[in-house]
């Protein structure tokens, strides 16, 4: 996983309590976490930073996940403007995530490895959205979701009603446009 979202997680953490909050957070998890946006870094940092989050909040490990995504979606909306300027709706935004957002991210940070996405759209106001990754970081997806939704004033309704770590073979995020307006 690249440093850039290690710096991220710091970024929320720290923003949510203070420095010497985050500096617990790595001596829980027992780890240094001088961690540079270009390099990588073993998935297995991530999934003990978050560990030891949830255990002070009393969450579980994918409510920070899904915490965390909003937050991750406003830093990128602030590093990459370009990015959200490019599209005038959410349902835009996130149809494009395959062929133009992750691959940007891989030209700023070479060699990041995103997920693919299948998409559906069996209805005006829905987008049925399968994930499938050995990270299995379908609640940070989530929370990526939601914090796009944010981004762009559209209230939805997120169900998950097949998931990895259910036994399914992908995951399913259904997104359901409010109001029945599909944008
Ligand atoms: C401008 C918006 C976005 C940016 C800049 C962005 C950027 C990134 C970055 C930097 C990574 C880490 C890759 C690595 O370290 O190897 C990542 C991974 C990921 N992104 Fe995005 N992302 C965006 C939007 C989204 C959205 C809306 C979703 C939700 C469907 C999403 C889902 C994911 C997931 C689930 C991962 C974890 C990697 C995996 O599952 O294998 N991203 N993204």
């Amino acid at each position: 996983m690249k440093g850039i979202v290690f710096n991220l997680l710091e970024e929320a953490i720290t923003a949510a309590h203070d420095e010497a909050y985050w500096d617990a957070i790595l001596q829980d998890a027992n780890l240094l976490g001088s961690y540079t946006s270009l390099g990588n870094y073993a998935d297995a940092e991530l999934v003990r930073l978050v560990e030891a989050y949830a255990l002070r909040r009393g969450w579980q490990p994918s409510e920070v996940l899904r915490w965390f995504g909003p937050h991750m979606i406003r830093a990128f909306a602030h590093r990459m403007p370009g990015l959200f300027a490019a599209h005038s709706n959410l349902r835009s935004f996130l149809l494009s995530l395959n062929n133009l957002i992750h691959p940007e991210v891989r030209k700023l940070y070479p060699d990041a490895q995103v997920p693919e996405f299948e998409f559906e759209e069996p209805a005006h106001d829905r987008l049925v959205i399968r994930y499938c990754s050995p990270r299995r970081l379908c609640a940070l997806a989530e929370g990526l979701i939601v914090g796009a939704a944010a981004h762009y004033h559209t209230p939805i309704q997120l169900d998950h009603p097949e998931c990895l770590h259910r036994g399914h073979n992908k995951c399913r995020l259904e997104v359901r446009w409010q109001q029945g307006v599909s944008h």
